[in-house]
């Protein structure tokens, strides 16, 4: 239902948690549907058919994401990132994007994507104000992107969309690249080297243990540090000073000129002192860490309360009261409950 925008004007000083870190990004899955089956994150076999995903009409709409969103805003965000599942499975995310692209004070909206649909999406995400694109790609190797994918990707698809987003405007396109070991970690070294040179940063991402599908094992995990040794081997590259405390990646750039690459290395040194990030799912549950086994569900507020103003409030005081810091406490036990899939929480 449409409902008029009264925002409580509530300091945005105030908006930090118990370890002061400020609300400055929202990550905001928009389905959790995909069409890839990956393994680290939605394995074939884990998904149990109907009910396995959330019926259309249980996602937010437009309306309520947008008001929603400049709630978030009232509270110090800035910044955006739309996930899913696949976001572009959403239909109408463009229209959705427009609207977003005009809320004052949102000056940073990107989308993480797996890339095969971006060949007939990419301009007109374009078109809509999306600021900035993250694909999904861990090899280059058709055979093994196919079993990463559950047999669903298709690498040509993939480059073709990237190709097409470039096409659209965007550049600087964040590759990101999960490795797992065993897997695709022999193929790093080519991905890098077809992504030299391009403009767009390759991101490695160490293997995470999010949900409970993924039969993590921290055998499986390639240590990132392992990788700033063999690509300066292959293609000497020096560390890039971060000016920005809520970074996840550690930034590197070729000497050569060739470009930057980052390190995402959630495991082997975790970055939980500088999160600023809160997530909501495509049904409105507000977790404050990715490792999160619970969440405050915003729709009945959203759905049935006075105004949007009661909203704001109640994500002010779930920030107020958050101690996250998985990555730092991982292996201390107290985190053994269910976690969230990434799907439905968002990547
Ligand atoms: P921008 O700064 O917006 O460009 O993006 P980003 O650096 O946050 O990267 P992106 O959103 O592409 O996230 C990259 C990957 O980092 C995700 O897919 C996750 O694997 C990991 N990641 C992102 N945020 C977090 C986080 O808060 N905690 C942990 N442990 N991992 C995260
Ligand atoms: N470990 C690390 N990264 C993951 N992603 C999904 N599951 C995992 C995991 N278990 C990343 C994907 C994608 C984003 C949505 O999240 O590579 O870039
Ligand atoms: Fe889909 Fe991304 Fe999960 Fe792969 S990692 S199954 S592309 S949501
Ligand atoms: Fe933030 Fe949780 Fe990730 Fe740490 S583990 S960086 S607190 S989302």
């Amino acid at each position: 239902m449409d409902r008029p925008l009264a925002l409580h004007p509530v300091d945005t000083q105030l908006s930090r948690d118990r370890l002061q870190r400020p609300l400055r990004e929202l990550r905001l899955s928009v389905i959790d549907r995909c069409n890839f089956r990956c393994t680290y994150c939605m394995p074939l076999g884990s998904m149990k058919g109907k009910g396995s995903f959330l019926p259309l009409e249980k996602l937010l709409t437009d309306h309520e994401i947008i008001n929603l969103v400049k709630a978030f805003v009232g509270l110090g965000v800035h910044k955006l990132r739309i996930t899913g599942g696949e976001p572009l499975i959403r239909p109408g995310l463009p229209a959705l994007l427009e609207q977003l692209a005009e809320i004052p004070g949102l000056n940073d909206i990107a989308l993480t994507t797996n890339g095969v649909m971006l060949d007939r999406l990419a301009d007109d995400l374009a078109k809509a104000g999306l600021g900035r694109l993250t694909v999904s790609l861990d090899t280059l190797d058709p055979d093994i992107l196919g079993t990463i994918s559950g047999g669903k990707a298709d690498l040509q698809e993939v480059l073709t969309g990237i190709a097409a987003a470039e096409r659209a405007g965007f550049e600087r396109i964040k590759i990101n690249t999960v490795v797992q070991k065993g897997v695709n970690d022999h193929t790093v070294l080519d991905l890098l080297a077809h992504f030299r040179g391009s403009g767009h940063p390759v991101r490695l991402i160490e293997f995470m243990d999010v949900g409970n599908s993924n039969h993590w094992n921290p055998a499986d995990v390639v240590p990132n540090a392992e990788w700033v040794e063999r690509i300066n081997a292959r293609w000497p590259i020096e560390s890039l000073v971060s000016t920005n405390p809520a970074e996840t990646a550690r930034r590197y750039r070729y000497l050569d000129g060739a470009g930057e690459i980052g390190l995402i290395s959630s495991i082997s040194q975790p970055f939980c002192g500088g999160c600023t990030r809160a997530r909501i799912t495509a049904d409105g549950i507000l977790y404050t860490c990715l490792f999160s086994n619970r969440g405050t569900n915003l729709m009945p507020l959203i759905r049935h309360s006075d105004g949007p103003g009661q909203v704001q409030q109640k994500i002010h005081d779930v920030w107020a009261a958050r101690t996250d810091r998985y990555s730092e406490e991982r292996g201390d036990g107290r985190h053994d409950e269910s976690k969230v899939e990434m799907y439905r929480m968002g990547g």
